[in-house]
């Protein structure tokens, strides 16, 4: 009797300084995981457009700068990244590996889709899809023709479906209702007004002249279009047909800045077609993980674009 009366005290005491002990940890940890968490229910789709600054095998060297990626892109179920510049490709590689691995990826598989590289110079950027494979199926890359020479890197398209519907789909009989063109774009800045603009034509090309994608899939344009500050002025925007025209609907404003030292809008989603989107956001992962400006500047120029598609698997 007496020692199971013990037994009992010494249990609910010892109960009790662990759970007042575990107390502060648990919240800080709570706190944490709806932090990273933020990103998704299971059946939404997040999308994020990151420049990630002269990508390469430099960058992936910095420990500190690989992890806050890592964390970035943990977050998202598909990612346009731009700026991939080491001609070896493997730095993209590592760094995909790495994500498959990290803890903040708990467990989800990436796979990647990769452009050519592109660039009318010597200095050649390649455009890259990072999916999770259980959410995102890629039925088809698209790379808009050089030879127009509109754009210095022309933007390169995936046409996404969800895993878990038809594999396959073929026009016109679109099968998946939740089907999306995604374009990503990095535009050269010094053209920006004109490649903005010349946007619209890639609209044109892939959904009207060539009837390539069947007009009911939404379009998704993302990238860093440079589209602000010196680069393109208010008075600029009345002659940007992506801009004027009402089929197009622009989800960062012109006053949401995107870039790690400056207020300036250059990143950015245009949607035309329904899609059912929320949580639009600049991410400023400097405040999200604390991080001096100086590592804040290593990882990139640019903070990454957020948005989340409301069911997308239902
Ligand atoms: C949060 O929990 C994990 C285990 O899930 C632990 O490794 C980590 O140290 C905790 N973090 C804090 C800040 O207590
Ligand atoms: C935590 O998650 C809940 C539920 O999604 C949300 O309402 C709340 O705003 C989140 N809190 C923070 C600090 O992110
Ligand atoms: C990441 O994991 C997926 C799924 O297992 C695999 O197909 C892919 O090759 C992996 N990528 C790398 C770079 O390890
Ligand atoms: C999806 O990919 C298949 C196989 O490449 C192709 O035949 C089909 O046309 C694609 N669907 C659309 C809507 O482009
Ligand atoms: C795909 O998965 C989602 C979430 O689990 C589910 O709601 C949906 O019905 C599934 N779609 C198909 C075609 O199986």
């Amino acid at each position: 009797m007496i020692s199971t009366s013990r037994t009992f005290l010494l249990t609910t005491s010892l109960l009790l300084i662990l759970s007042l002990l575990s107390y502060p940890v648990l919240t800080l940890n709570l706190s944490i995981i709806n932090k990273s968490t933020a990103k998704q229910s299971s059946t939404d789709l997040t999308y994020c457009s990151f420049n990630v600054q002269v990508f390469g095998q430099k960058k992936m060297q910095n420990n500190q700068v690989v992890d806050v990626l890592l964390k970035i892109l943990s977050q998202c179920d598909l990612t346009l990244i731009m700026e991939i510049r080491d001609a070896s490709g493997e730095a993209i590689k590592e760094l995909l590996q790495l994500l498959n691995e990290s803890k903040n990826s708990a467990g989800r598989k990436f796979q990647i889709s990769l452009s050519l590289r592109l660039g009318r110079t010597s200095s050649k950027e390649q455009y890259g899809y990072i999916y999770d494979s259980d959410k995102v199926h890629i039925n088809s890359t698209y790379q808009y023709p050089e030879d127009f020479d509109q754009f210095e890197r022309p933007p390169y398209s995936v046409l996404v479906l969800p895993s878990n519907s038809t594999r396959s789909i073929s026009l016109p009989n679109v099968a998946s209702k939740n089907a999306l063109f995604v374009s990503g774009i990095h535009t050269s800045p010094k053209a920006a007004v004109q490649e903005i603009d010349a946007l619209y034509d890639v609209y044109e090309y892939y959904y009207r002249k060539n009837r390539i994608i069947n007009s009911n899939i939404p379009w998704l344009l993302s990238g860093d279009f440079n589209a602000g500050c010196s680069y393109v002025k208010e008075s600029d925007w009345k002659g940007i047909r992506l801009r004027t025209d009402s089929t197009f609907k622009w989800l960062i404003k012109d006053d949401q800045g995107t870039m790690v030292k400056t207020k300036c809008p250059y990143d950015r989603f245009v949607i035309a077609g329904s899609i059912d989107y929320e949580k639009v956001q600049v991410v400023n992962f400097k405040e999200e993980y604390g991080l001096t400006q100086a590592l804040a500047e290593a990882v990139s120029d640019h903070f990454p674009i957020r948005m989340t598609i409301k069911n997308w698997l239902k």
